[in-house]
């Protein structure tokens, strides 16, 4: 039986799609070193889907221990999500990021063309477009100069597979994210970071909670509706759902080999920081502490996505708005964080 091999399987994105993935009939494995994960959301997925998904725990720059992968299993495609992706880390620790994001890829792209791999969805990000004039932003958007280290190996990644896959029996996608947010509808599955989170929007949750005083708002003097930045958030389940639906479409053929398709995935709602605090505040029927300091470097005004091209190509639609968001973020977070 050929699987597809989930790179990153234990990792918030990348196990919700195991999930949409076996819920659609696909055999899966995993291969994740548990570097920001961990174990036990096997047994979530187990617990949701009946399957006992394998993960290989492993580093991908082990070329023996990949290719060791690849010879003991079919693998007819990869889903590949294991890279390390905090934007403000990435500044302190270039080194980190571009071995671990870079010599990654490069590992398991050669592991890909050696054993004859088919089809590859790469998990890419929005950061790839800097900050875009164009909004919402299409798939045509330019590509500006990374404004850190995370965002430029996104860009170095697409680019690998790009120059990698001419010449090979082999077709690809690059997702590119907006702001993945939210958690499974079964609550046995969510955001875990292992470090504390530097996202708008599990700080909120913790704040809510009580694991944080307040939420500090990074500044609210940007040229936007209420002052404060303008993002797209996009629910987990209808990020996994898009995988799923990616993958099909390569599986198709619907790709030509050695070509590679791009899909922007966001809903095209564009949501400010503010009205996300009181998406929040709906829900939880709580107000939540909050102070605005100084803007934090690197951020960008607004952005939102053009889905346009997923929406025709794939036949996929985005369902869950803000408040669908935030609601299943906090009943995740007062699961995981008992008070
Ligand atoms: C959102 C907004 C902050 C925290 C990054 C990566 C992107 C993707 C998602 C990986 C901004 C504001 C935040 C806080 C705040 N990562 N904020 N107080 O920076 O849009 O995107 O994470 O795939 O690639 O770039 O997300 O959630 O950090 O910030 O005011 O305590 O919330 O200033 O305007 P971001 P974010």
């Amino acid at each position: 039986m050929s699987s597809i091999l989930v790179t990153g399987g234990c990792g918030f994105i990348g196990s919700h799609t195991i999930v949409d993935l076996i819920q659609q009939g696909y055999h899966c494995i995993s291969v994740d070193n548990y570097l920001k994960s961990d174990p036990t959301v096997l047994d979530q997925i187990h617990e949701i889907t009946g399957v006992k998904v394998r993960n290989y725990a492993e580093d991908l720059t082990d070329e023996t221990a990949l290719d060791a992968i690849f010879k003991s299993n079919d693998i007819e495609g990869i889903v590949h999500f294991a890279a390390l992706k905090a934007v403000g880390e990435s500044v302190e620790k270039p080194l980190l990021y571009y071995k671990n994001n870079i010599g990654g890829m490069l590992s398991l792209m050669q592991a890909a063309v050696k054993h004859k791999v088919k089809h590859l969805l790469f998990s890419s990000s929005c950061t790839v477009y800097g900050d875009s004039k164009e909004l919402p932003v299409t798939e045509n958007a330019p590509i500006q100069k990374a404004s850190s280290p995370y965002g430029y190996s996104k860009q170095v990644c697409e680019r690998i597979i790009e120059d990698v896959i001419i010449g090979q029996e082999m077709n690809a996608a690059h997702l590119r994210y907006f702001n993945p947010a939210g958690a499974h509808e079964s609550l046995l599955l969510g955001e875990s970071p292992i470090n504390p989170p530097l996202n708008l929007i599990p700080i909120i949750t913790e704040v809510g909670v009580g694991k944080r005083e307040k939420l500090v708002v990074f500044g609210q003097d940007y040229p936007t509706r209420d002052g404060t930045c303008i993002r797209d958030y996009i629910h987990v389940m209808d990020l996994a759902d898009a995988h799923t639906k990616a993958l099909k479409h390569l599986m198709q053929g619907n790709v030509k080999n050695g070509k590679v398709e791009v899909f922007n995935l966001g809903t095209g709602e564009g949501t400010t920081v503010l009205e996300a605090i009181k998406a929040y505040e709906n829900v939880s029927g709580k107000k939540l502490p909050v102070e605005t300091s100084e803007r934090r470097s690197g951020d960008i005004p607004a952005i939102f996505a053009d889905f346009k091209k997923a929406k025709s190509t794939l036949g996929w639609n985005p369902k869950r708005t803000i408040t669908d968001i935030m609601d299943s973020a906090w009943r995740w977070e007062q699961k995981r964080s008992p008070h």
